[in-house]
């Protein structure tokens, strides 16, 4: 294990001296951003290192696993976890854009693969949840927003990032097209809010998340198949091979994850571009008041973007509901984010 775990501390170190010089003496905790998502979904058994049937997230570009920092111990360095077969993704090449259409891997990766939780009040929601999750009309959809937010094999294929491309592929290039499963989403979202009003009603967790996701299918569809055109490849793509977590919290708005406070933006011209996407919707009410958890970030990381990258980079003064919803102690904040944010202080700044 040493002869394993040694040397992968080495490259991870000697990767973060590039992006922390000032602080190149310490290893830093570098954390891979969808462990975020896992933190999410298992909040508090994920806090107390019980995580388990899902394959363990690899620590894709050499940093230390999200499991090892802990509220209580984020000075990390202690139990790196290695990443199973593959090299870092910051140190793999990014692929382009597949010019034909990939090999898709068969099955593609699906939400909820892991289990839904059963936290159900009604048997209404619980019933509308496998339905949904069941159905060709979702199912074929991929979602790229419920991906991210809730998929075990979707996030495992962030430490691929040839297998990531097809995959975003094959979300951007669904057989029903993306008008039809814009409508079916559609109804889904309204479906939930219908069999699941007992469960909003008491903020649970999962079924609010997903409502969240399921709003957001569009938009999401939109930044997850942003091309950057000066490399034609993926803007999620650069972002997940990024060893810098920062660019790929842009993507997560929409489902009510601020970036963090504490980070320090790249100012990619995708993170730009996935900015003007968000507000080019908010500056829409039809479509705005759809987009509660982009409502609920999208200010403070626009006024984090102007300070470090200039006023060009994001339109600020849209979500007017924006402080008082960051203020409001929600799920998120006494999940994972808070701990991940507060990991990301310390290796950022
Ligand atoms: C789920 O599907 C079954 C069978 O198709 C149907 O009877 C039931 O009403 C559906 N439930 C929900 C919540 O959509
Ligand atoms: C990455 O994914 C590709 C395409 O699915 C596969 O051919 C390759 O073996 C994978 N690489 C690793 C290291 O798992
Ligand atoms: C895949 O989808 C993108 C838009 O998301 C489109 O530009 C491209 O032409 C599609 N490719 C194929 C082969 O359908
Ligand atoms: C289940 O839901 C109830 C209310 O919706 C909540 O109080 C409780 O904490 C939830 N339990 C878990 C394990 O999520
Ligand atoms: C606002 O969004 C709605 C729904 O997507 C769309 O039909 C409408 O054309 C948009 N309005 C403007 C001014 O873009």
């Amino acid at each position: 294990m040493a002869v394993i775990l040694i040397p992968l501390l080495v490259i991870c170190i000697t990767a973060r001296i590039g992006y922390v010089s000032s602080r190149a003496v310490e290893p830093q905790p570098n954390l891979e951003l969808p462990l975020s998502w896992h933190g999410i979904k298992e909040d508090s058994s994920w806090r107390h290192h019980k995580r388990q049937p899902e394959p363990e997230p690899q620590t894709v570009s050499g940093g230390l696993s999200l499991s090892s920092a802990a509220p209580t111990s984020t000075t990390a360095a202690a139990s790196p976890t290695p990443s199973s077969s593959s090299i870092p993704v910051s140190l793999q090449p990014i692929p382009t854009v597949p010019s034909a259409p990939p090999t898709l891997p068969t099955p593609f990766p699906q939400t909820f693969d892991a289990g839904i939780a059963q936290n159900f009040s009604s048997i209404s929601c619980s019933n509308f949840f496998a339905n949904m999750t069941n159905s060709a009309p979702y199912r074929s959809c991929r979602p790229f927003s419920v991906l991210l937010e809730n998929s075990a094999a979707f996030i495992n294929a962030q430490s691929n990032l040839t297998l990531m491309n097809s995959i975003i592929w094959g979300t951007c290039n669904t057989t029903l097209g993306l008008s039809q499963c814009e409508a079916n989403m559609d109804w889904f979202t309204d479906a939930l809010q219908t069999a699941c009003t007992e469960e909003l009603k008491d903020n649970n967790a999962m079924t609010v998340a997903t409502l969240k996701a399921l709003q957001a299918f569009s938009i999401m569809y939109d930044v997850a198949c942003q091309v950057d055109p000066t490399s034609n490849t993926y803007c999620y793509l650069n972002a997940v091979s990024n060893s810098n977590p920062v660019d790929s919290y842009y993507y997560a708005l929409p489902l009510g994850i601020p970036v963090p406070s504490s980070a320090v933006p790249t100012c990619s011209t995708c993170s730009k571009s996935v900015m003007g996407v968000y507000s080019a919707a908010l500056e829409n009410s039809t479509e705005a008041s759809q987009l509660s958890g982009l409502q609920e970030t999208y200010e403070a990381t626009a006024k984090l973007t102007v300070q470090y990258c200039g006023a060009s980079f994001a339109t600020t003064g849209l979500g007017s509901s924006a402080m008082s919803s960051l203020m409001r102690p929600s799920w998120m904040v006494t999940g994972s984010l808070a701990i991940f944010a507060s990991v990301l202080l310390g290796s950022a700044l």
